[in-house]
């Protein structure tokens, strides 16, 4: 489906000023490695995987560490599953540490270990999503593409639209509206990124930093901030959950270098046997964990 197609009239662009939204950029952009001229494709993916479901300081080591080691996808396709699983640590979600193993070794194998720029070809990507390969194609190859995470649609609710949240996700809305506001020239990347940052830093979901906002133009604003009319949000919780106790039992996983018994596993969670069970086979049904011939559990590809 192509990303330029609008489905409702354009929407009007004059609410987000480019030249103010990139002076900010300029000014206040978070000095993130993975932003660098000298950063391969790759390296964005594997930023681009991280980010997706983990906030950048939590990133930050791992995807240094990682691309040091595995600086391209052939490197990173010749590591085991366990060895790639060990390095994403607690990143969370580990089930992304595997579709990126997956990625790499396509990209290898397929693709003459050179990352696709076209979103159609990024999109058969094991792991890759409508995010992930725009996001690529944009930040890695410049293309003039929308690039539309949580952030970029609460901005667009707001300064477009006037609303205090974004409704419920559109991919074709969201690409529409955020195609019809990047400059039609070679800004359109950096317009990008500048709209993530603004807001990841000012435009945030609660207690937003309006008094620095440099879209004087924002509708939300000159509406006198008018209340969220949607559902409450539902704040994700962690503790005692089934993600949790998945964590524990990886953490078990990695800390060994050879298969664990299930009594070992049964430590790292004693109040619920049953959710602790559920967790186990979730592992196993997911190819994160492989039991050993004589049952014990290791890391998927473990030697
Ligand atoms: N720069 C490019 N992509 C980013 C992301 N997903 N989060 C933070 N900074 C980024």
């Amino acid at each position: 489906m192509s990303d330029i197609v609008p489905h409702r009239p354009v929407i009007d662009s004059a609410y987000i000023s480019v030249a103010n939204l990139l002076s900010w950029y300029e000014k206040t952009q978070r000095d993130l490695p993975w932003r660098q001229p000298d950063v391969s494709a790759w390296q964005i993916l594997v930023s681009e995987f991280m980010l997706q479901q983990t906030p950048v300081a939590r990133v930050l080591p791992i995807w240094t560490e990682w691309v040091q080691r595995w600086p391209t996808p052939s490197a990173t396709a010749a590591a085991t599953a366990a060895d790639v699983l060990r390095a994403w640590g607690k990143l969370g979600y580990p089930r992304r540490a595997k579709r990126l193993h997956e990625c790499a070794v396509v990209i290898a194998r397929d693709h003459g270990d050179v990352v696709p720029d076209d979103v159609e070809v990024l999109l058969t990507l094991p792991g890759v999503g409508s995010y992930t390969a725009r996001a690529v194609a944009c930040f890695a190859y410049r293309r003039r593409v929308p690039v539309v995470d949580t952030n970029v649609r609460r901005v667009v609710a707001r300064a477009v639209h006037g609303r205090a949240d974004a409704g419920t996700p559109s991919a074709v809305r969201d690409h529409a509206d955020v195609s019809a506001l990047l400059p039609d020239d070679e800004r359109a990347p950096r317009f990008s990124v500048a709209l993530m940052e603004l807001g990841a830093l000012v435009c945030t979901a609660r207690a937003p930093k309006c008094g620095v906002c440099p879209l004087d133009a924002c509708r939300w604003r000159r509406a006198g901030f008018p209340a969220a009319t949607g559902p409450a949000r539902r704040v994700q919780s962690y503790a005692g959950t089934d993600r949790q106790v998945r964590g524990r039992l990886m953490d078990v996983l990695r800390d060994n270098d050879s298969p664990v018994t299930r009594a070992q596993l049964d430590l790292a969670w004693q109040s619920d046997p049953a959710q602790r069970d559920r967790a186990l086979y979730s592992l196993l049904d997911d190819g994160l964990v492989t039991q050993t011939a004589d049952g014990r559990f290791a890391l998927a590809g473990e030697e």
